[in-house]
C-alpha cells in the first residue's frame, strides 16, 4: 500500500511517499529554521503561514521525488495529534482535501507514535516489547512499546523537554537555533567535567525527568563568571551541560529496561542525533545486555516518512479516519483520543 504521510506539526513541512510502512520512496522536509532563528524559538503564527504557503509544493515534490503521480496514492496519513495548533490544521487541512478529492483513505497519526516508528523504518528488526526514549524540542517521554500501536507511558518531563533545553541554554549563550546541533558540536572541544552541574531526579525512584534546575544552574554558573571577570569557557560549558542531560537520559532509560525486563531500547526524535547520548547509550547497554537502536541522522528530526509508516501500521489494524478528523494539540499517547490502542 503506497500512503503518503504529511507533516506540519511544528516548524518543517513535510511530505512522504512510504510503501508498505516500510519502503520511503521520497521523504521531502521543508525547513522553516531560517525564519524562526532570529526569534531563538519556533514562532507558532508564522510557522502555520510558512505551512500554508509551502504544503502544495511539498507534496507535489515528494511524489515527483518518488516518481509516483497521485493516482497512485492509496491512502493518505497526516500528524493530527500534539503540536502547535495552527501548524497542526494546515496539514490536516490539505489532508482531508486530498482524500475526499481522490476517495482515499484517511489516518490521523500521533506526533510522538510517528517518531516510535522512525527507528522501525531503518530498523525493521527491532523486536517488541522493548523500551522507547522520544527525546525532541517539544517530548522527553519513556515509552513501554507492548506491540506497535499499543503504549505504556513509563515517565515523562515534569518540566522541559531535553530539546528543549538544548535550545533554551543555547539562546541563553547566544549560540543560535536550534541549541542542540551547536552545542552538540562545540561540546566535542569542551571538557565535560569543568562544570559538575546537577542531574536532576537521577536518584528519584521514578522514571519521570525535570531540566529546568538544570537551566538555572547554567546560568547562574554563567553570571558568576561573568561578575568575577572570568573569560566564558562556552565548549566546556556545553560539554558538562550535555554531560549531565545524557547521563540522566541514559541512566533512566536503562532503569526502565531493568523494571520492564526489557532487553532492547529504541532512542528517536530530534535529541537522538546527539552524539554524545548515542555514545554513552551504547556503552552503558553493552554493559547491561540490552542492544540499542537509533535512527538514521535524516529520520531523527521530524519527517513525512515517520507518518506514513505509523499510519499504515494503524491502518493495518483497521484504523481509519474521516472528514470529522480533527487536531488535538496535546494528548497522552496512550490515550489519543478515544480510539484507544
Ligand atoms: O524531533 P524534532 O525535530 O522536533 C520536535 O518534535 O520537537 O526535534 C527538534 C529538537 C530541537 O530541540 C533540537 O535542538 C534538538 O532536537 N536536536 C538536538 C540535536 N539535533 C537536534 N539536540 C541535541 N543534539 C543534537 N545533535
Ligand atoms: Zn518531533
Amino acid at each position: 500500500m503506497l500512503v503518503l504521510g504529511i507533516e506540519t506539526s511544528c516548524d518543517e513541512t513535510s511530505a512522504a511517499l512510504v510503501a508498505d510502512g516500510k519502503e520511503i520512496l521520497s521523504n521531502v522536509i521543508a525547513t522553516q529554521l531560517d525564519l524562526h532563528r532570529k526569534y531563538g524559538g519556533v514562532v507558532p503564527e508564522i510557522a502555520a503561514r510558512r505551512h500554508a504557503e509551502l504544503i502544495g509544493y511539498v507534496v507535489k515534490e515528494a511524489l515527483d521525488a518518488g516518481g509516483k503521480a497521485l493516482s497512485d496514492v492509496e491512502a493518505i496519513a497526516v500528524t493530527a495529534r500534539q503540536g502547535l495548533i495552527g501548524s497542526l490544521l494546515v496539514g490536516v487541512a490539505a489532508a482531508k482535501s486530498l482524500s475526499y478529492a481522490l476517495h482515499l483513505p484517511l489516518i490521523g497519526v500521533h506526533h510522538i507514535e510517528a517518531h516510535i516508528f522512525a527507528n522501525l523504518l531503518s530498523n525493521p528488526q527491532i523486536p517488541v516489547p522493548h523500551v522507547c526514549l522520544t527525546v525532541s524540542g517539544g517530548h522527553t517521554l519513556l515509552v513501554y512499546v507492548r506491540d506497535y500501536c499499543q503504549y505504556e507511558l513509563l515517565g515523562g518531563t515534569l518540566d522541559d523537554a531535553a530539546g528543549e533545553a538544548f535550545d533554551k541554554i543555547a539562546k541563553f549563550l547566544g549560540l543560535g537555533f536550534p541549541g542542540g546541533p551547536v552545542i552538540d558540536r562545540l561540546a566535542t572541544n569542551g571538557n565535560r567535567e569543568a562544570f559538575r552541574f546537577p542531574r536532576p531526579m537521577l536518584k528519584a525512584n521514578n522514571l519521570d525527568f525535570s531540566f529546568s534546575g538544570l537551566k538555572t544552574a547554567i546560568i547562574n554558573t554563567f553570571k558568576q563568571s561573568i561578575a568575577r571577570g572570568e573569560e566564558l569557557p562556552l565548549e566546556d560549558i556545553a560539554a558538562s551541560f550535555q554531560e549531565a542531560v545524557v547521563e540522566v537520559l541514559v541512566a533512566k532509560t536503562v532503569r526502565a529496561a531493568r523494571r520492564k525486563q526489557a532487553s532492547t531500547i529504541s532512542v528517536t526524535g530530534g535529541v537522538s542525533a546527539n552524539r554524545r547520548l548515542r555514545e554513552v547509550f551504547t556503552e552503558a547497554c553493552r554493559r547491561e545486555g540490552i542492544q540499542v537502536f537509533f535512527p538514521p541522522l535524516s529520520l531523527c528530526t521530524d519527517n513525512a516518512a515517520m507518518i506514513a509508516a505509523a499510519g499504515y501500521a494503524r491502518m493495518q489494524k483497521g484504523w481509519r479516519d474521516d472528514l470529522n478528523l480533527d487536531v488535538i494539540p496535546s494528548i497522552p499517547l496512550e490515550v489519543q483520543d478515544g480510539r484507544g490502542n
